[in-house]
């Protein structure tokens, strides 16, 4: 008679309450492209762009998150991709340089509301697109180059903060910014361990993809189908993720790994280049 074998159980996840900043798309379009899924010819409507952000700032508050709301500027259809909008760690906020002229205008917004809100505010001299691009992961932050943020701006970073700074090359226009690429699924884990993380292995280039490999072995590899779809564009608070409901098969990686996925399609806020993270800025507070 065969024993009925065991399944092996994944882990617990333990949920962290994180505070946010958040941007009602009210003047949301696509005027002019700077980036693979922007086409100005395509029709968008704002109102949907406005109810389906709607569904994430609603999911983020019942879950028990806290949301900070910066005002919406006419002109500046970008500033709903709030993830852009600055870099903060222990109360400090490095706020972007953006690549491009048409996103420029946003960099005073931001600045301003990081001072207003009792922020210290560092830098920025180099180019650099914010939380888009830089990612706490652990004790060390993980940085994208190759598209938007600059490799200076990696370095600026180490000296703001004092912390380590692994840079990590991006080769796919469609993947333009390290938050579309790569997800950290434990926003804070105990000092010197390791998070687990999720990524699109050929949206860098070699030579990060064995810096990843070696850094995080147990990281959850998406298809380039879930990728394809901006899966990894996802908000984790340690338990809940939040994705896109297109990504089918990432939904299950991390159901296996004890995740619970809420799904929230903000189909119209693609058709801008960006997803659920991009609409997300973490605010990590003075201790
Ligand atoms: N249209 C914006 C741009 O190209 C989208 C930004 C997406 N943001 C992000 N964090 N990936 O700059």
């Amino acid at each position: 008679m065969s024993q009925p074998t065991e399944l092996p159980q994944p882990a617990e996840r333990v949920q962290q309450r994180r505070r946010y900043l958040m941007c009602r798309p009210e003047f949301f379009t696509v005027s002019y492209s700077i980036n693979p899924w922007m086409d100005p010819n395509e029709p968008t409507d704002t109102s949907n762009a406005v109810r389906q952000w709607q569904t994430l700032y609603d999911a983020y508050i019942t879950l028990g998150h806290e949301v900070e709301l910066i005002e919406p500027q006419p002109g500046l259809p970008d500033m709903v991709y709030t993830a852009n909008g600055g870099f903060v760690i222990d109360g400090v906020a490095y706020p972007p340089k953006f690549r491009y002229q048409e996103r420029a205008g946003e960099e005073r917004w931001f600045t301003e509301w990081f001072r207003d809100n009792g922020f210290e505010v560092a830098g920025p001299d180099e180019t650099n697109e914010g939380e888009g691009d830089f990612l706490l992961a652990g004790d060390v932050i993980l940085a994208g180059r190759g598209f938007r943020s600059d490799g200076a701006s990696h370095r600026e970073l180490e000296r703001i903060y004092g912390r380590e700074v692994v840079s990590l090359t991006l080769v796919d226009p469609r993947f333009y910014h390290l938050d579309t690429a790569l997800s950290i699924l434990d926003p804070v884990v105990e000092p010197g361990a390791t998070p687990t993380i999720a990524y699109l292995p050929h949206a860098f280039d070699e030579e990060s993809q064995r810096i990843l490999a070696e850094r995080f072995p147990d990281a959850i590899h998406v298809s380039d189908e879930d990728g394809a779809v901006f899966g990894l564009n996802s908000a984790s608070d340690g338990k809940n993720v939040f994705i896109s409901p297109r990504a089918k098969g990432f939904e299950k990686q991390l159901a296996e790994r004890g995740y619970t996925p809420v799904l929230i399609d903000l189909s119209e806020l693609l058709l801008g280049g960006g997803g659920i993270k991009c609409c997300t800025l973490e605010l990590r507070s003075a201790k």
